[in-house]
């Protein structure tokens, strides 16, 4: 599987501005309920630019990514989804903490929402972050389709930066007319990295540029929407600040290598004090898959000359009210991570691994090709299936992940966020907050989280294709 160069260039001459500017809202009524109505249904959209075709897609109110979904932090919201699709769907609010009832997934924590049908979602949203919403049931199409949207929740406080920006960053496969490509589900990706795309477009477009000035401080909301693409971002020029992970604040830190890495559903606030010159530009790249760099963007300056740079270091968001775990009094879980193809790590290339592969093992039966503990739950679940294991409500619990497989996996857990305590061993010194872990080929992570939201919860990869072929399972809080 190879990325094509030329759909990648597609949108190249088109001059597409992303990134509008969201001026921080007040709410007066506190008792007020924030009511949002969403149709799901097919729409046409530009996802290339002009003068290239269009694209036929399932969405949100015949938008991609759907409508920006905006609250406050402990506000209620009620979202009423319509279905206009020819199948049955659901909403999934990933990473926000919110009861059981309204987590979004058929068979299990809801009945779907069939044709014609609709479902009410209300929640209070606990953590201000950046949040998103996708479907959770025939995942892999209605996600790979177009159905996904940014949910923000606001600090009740506006953070101090001069703008507040958004890249919804999702990945297609087009084929030479603009169309979705079919094979969704094709089992020799589904062993692999997944349904890769050739196509990859900021907030709904195949961008060019995004205006800033010289001297301004942008917070800069990354989301990866993809099914299977891992991003890992460069800012030439720039030195981003990386201030939440999965909508939770962290200590203020420059990513590692200085690369921004977001797997499947992960998100990352970052704040960028734009330090380059006025009247240049400057690339933003994508290079996680070495050989197949590519600029996402262009930043670019105005000829404006530079305001006074900012002296003072990047602000720190204030902490979500998310209960502490306690290491010494925690129950601990192994999870092992299996199946897929063997061979080389990253992506397939040419085609050796398959003469070398096959499956690995035998013990993964049932048209699964990943399992967790031997487990797998398919499709969009089997709701009769027993959990990995229960946990008692309130308790701490340390879920240890080893990643017995040759690929890279996203790992969410609902409803919870956790505590990345380890990594292969070694403590991780920033113990940051997530509710999307990735771990790379052969690697291992310690998780930790109080498990105080009672029912059943969806513990699976966020690579689409292998949530749908068995890496997925279910963790009980009773
Ligand atoms: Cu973002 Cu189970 O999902
Ligand atoms: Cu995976």
């Amino acid at each position: 599987m190879r990325v094509s160069r030329r759909a990648l260039m597609l949108g190249a001459g088109a001059a597409v501005v992303v990134g509008a500017t969201i001026p921080p809202r007040r709410s007066f009524a506190n008792s007020i309920i924030k009511e949002y109505r969403l149709t799901t249904n097919s729409a046409t959209v530009n996802l290339t630019g002009d003068g290239y075709p269009a694209t036929v897609v399932w969405a949100y109110d015949g938008t991609v990514p759907g409508p920006e979904l905006r609250v406050r932090q402990g506000e209620p919201v009620r979202i009423t989804v319509r279905n206009k699709l020819d199948e049955d769907t659901t909403v999934h609010w990933h990473g926000i903490r919110l009861p059981n009832a309204m987590d979004g997934v058929p068979g299990l924590t809801q009945k779907p929402i069939r044709p014609g049908e609709s479902f009410v979602y209300e929640f209070t949203p606990p953590d201000a972050g950046t949040f998103w919403y996708h479907p959770h049931a025939d995942t892999l199409q209605q996600l790979g389709r177009g159905l996904v949207g940014a949910l923000i929740v606001e600090e009740l406080e506006p953070v101090a930066v001069d703008r507040d920006l958004l890249w919804f960053i999702e990945d297609w496969r087009l084929d030479g007319e603009g169309r979705i490509a079919g094979g969704f589900g094709n089992h020799m990706e589904a062993g692999m990295s997944g349904r890769i795309g050739n196509t990859v477009t900021i907030n709904g477009r195949v961008a060019n540029s995004v205006p800033v000035k010289a001297g301004e401080r942008v917070r800069l909301r990354l989301v990866n929407a993809a099914l299977a693409r891992i991003i890992g971002l460069r800012f030439e020029g720039h030195k981003p600040v990386v201030v939440a992970h999965d909508g939770q604040p962290c200590d203020p830190h420059s990513p590692e290598g200085g690369r921004v890495v977001l797997g499947p559903a992960m998100r990352t606030d970052i704040i960028i004090d734009m330090i380059g010159k006025p009247g240049q530009s400057y690339r933003v790249i994508d290079d996680f898959y070495q050989d197949l760099a590519y600029k996402l963007i262009n930043v670019d300056y105005d000829g404006n000359p530079a305001r006074e740079p900012r002296s003072d270091a990047p602000p720190k968001l204030s902490a979500n009210p998310l209960p502490e775990p306690d290491l010494d009094a925690a129950e601990r879980h192994e999870i092992a991570l299996q199946g897929g193809m063997m061979g080389g790590m990253g992506m397939m290339r040419g085609g050796g691994m398959m003469r070398r592969g096959g499956m690995m093992g035998g013990m993964i039966g049932g048209g699964a090709t990943w399992a967790m503990n031997g487990m797998s739950m398919t499709g969009d679940g089997q709701p009769n299936m027993a959990p990995l294991f229960t946990i008692k409500r309130g308790k701490s619990c340390v879920l240890e992940l080893r990643n017995e497989t040759a690929w890279w996996h996203p790992m969410h857990l609902h409803g919870h966020s956790f505590r990345v305590i380890s990594r292969n061993g070694k403590p991780n010194a920033g113990r940051e907050w997530r509710d999307t872990v990735l771990i790379p080929p052969r690697e291992r992570a310690e998780l930790a989280f109080v498990a105080d939201h009672p029912g059943d919860w969806m513990f699976h990869c966020h690579v689409t294709d292998h949530q749908e072929a068995g890496m997925m399972a279910l963790i009980r809080i009773a």
